[in-house]
């Protein structure tokens, strides 16, 4: 079984976990205050920002023909209603150095990071929130739409209903802690509120964000250029286990509105890493025995071949994996993973589902949020001091079979 003309290979990558000094955003500004959930500071990251060049021709010659890769809105409106000429620019650049480099470019708009005075004045719980991003789309569309072959509004637009499920965000003592976070934050700015997408208590901001979204595929839509626009989800293999188990439970926990969402959209992006086990009492930990990823979670790369034929019938648009991959210092698992993850990719293909890329997290060990760098994800390493890329057996052998494929 072949992959179909045009499939789309590439890695996944998100602005602020790459691209360093990100000052205007809110999560610099919350990794530096007291008390933080962050382990680290961001600080250079992996200097994307300058190096873009290395790693669109380092991806290009692995065997890749597409590039997942965020703009920060922190950059292009760093002050509410001044947009920034040159870093439009800047992102130009990148987008045509993807096409100097034969991969296609599927851009971000909003990878969790929101400008720092946008997340001051109550971020997506302000009334006026979806018009402000919109903005901030229309924009981005105006710019660069002659040059992005794909474009996706929020990634992971429901990670506040997964980091309640699994982290307890919304537990009296991870409440607290966040709180405490945003509070300093607020205290910094100036202001008696700082909200954040990665800390988001949806129940105030879920519904602005629905209409952000949709205000900006409404923006992308009108052109110029004419690309698929898509929606990022973080999906997991839903498992009931026993009597009584409470999987429906969990599926509509985890996805809300979000299923309707993509209903505007051209395709869904299915991000998934692992399953999510759920018995009686709710999420049950992995099986006795299983193997797990130096993230935590279970290795449990079947789970794909379950999440990208759930969003093409609940979501009834094309698929392309957006982001799947592992943590781990031990590289010859992330071939195992990616192997086995392919196969159910190619599984789905010969049953009929319409999938039509994969794009591995991560290209380079980065920033992986609250957990800095410790969590490495990358095909290729990225040393801490100098900023030198090292590709991992697991990047040449996933670039091989993008080369292949094609
Ligand atoms: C996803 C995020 C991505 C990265 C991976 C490991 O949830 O979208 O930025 O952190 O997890």
């Amino acid at each position: 079984m072949s992959y179909p003309p045009g499939f789309l290979w590439g890695t996944a990558t998100a602005a602020h976990q790459i691209e360093g000094n990100n000052v205007n955003s809110d999560f610099w500004l919350a990794e530096s205050v007291t008390p933080t959930l962050f382990r680290e500071p961001s600080g250079d990251a992996c200097d994307s920002y300058h190096r873009y060049g290395d790693d669109i021709a380092l991806a290009a010659e692995l065997g890749f023909n597409a590039h997942r890769f965020g703009i920060e809105w922190a950059r292009i409106e760093p002050e509410p209603g001044r947009f920034s000429n040159a870093e439009l620019d800047h992102y130009a650049r990148v987008l045509e150095t993807c096409h100097a480099h034969g991969l296609a470019p599927m851009v971000t708009l909003s990878h969790w990071t929101v400008p720092r005075w946008f997340a001051a004045r109550g971020g997506f719980e302000a009334d006026d929130s979806p018009e402000l991003f919109g903005r901030f789309a229309a924009k981005v569309a105006e710019r660069f739409g002659p040059l992005m072959a794909a474009a996706t509004t929020f990634n992971e637009c429901n990670i506040g209903r997964l980091a309640r499920i699994l982290f307890r965000q919304d537990s009296p003592r991870a409440a607290a802690a966040v709180e405490a976070m945003l509070a300093a934050c607020a205290r910094a700015s100036g202001s008696d509120r700082f909200a954040s997408v990665l800390f988001a208590d949806i129940a105030r901001s879920e519904a602005n964000q629905v209409a952000a979204h949709r205000l900006a595929v409404a923006a992308l839509k009108a052109g110029p250029g004419d690309y698929p626009v898509g929606l990022t989800i973080a999906m997991q293999a839903v498992e009931g286990v026993g009597e009584g188990h409470r999987a429906a439970e969990f599926e509509e926990a985890l996805y809300g509105p979000w299923l309707d969402a993509a209903a505007p959209c051209d395709f869904v992006g299915v991000q998934t890493y692992t399953r999510l086990r759920v018995g009686a009492d709710g999420v049950l930990p992995p099986p006795e025995g299983a193997e797990r990823t130096a993230a935590g979670y279970e290795f449990y790369p079947r789970a794909l071949g379950a999440t990208i034929r759930f969003a093409a019938e609940r979501m009834g648009k094309p698929v392309y994996v957006t982001e799947n991959g592992i943590a781990t210092d031990d590289d010859s698992r992330r071939v195992a993973y990616i192997d086995e993850a392919l196969a159910e990719v190619r599984r789905a293909l010969a049953d009929g589902v319409d999938v039509r890329g994969y794009f591995h997290w991560s290209l380079l060990d980065n920033f992986e949020w609250t957990f800095g760098y410790a969590q490495r994800f990358g095909l290729i390493e990225v040393d801490r001091e100098t900023f030198a890329r090292s590709p991992k057996p697991s990047a040449r052998h996933l670039g091989a079979i993008a080369r292949a494929a094609r």
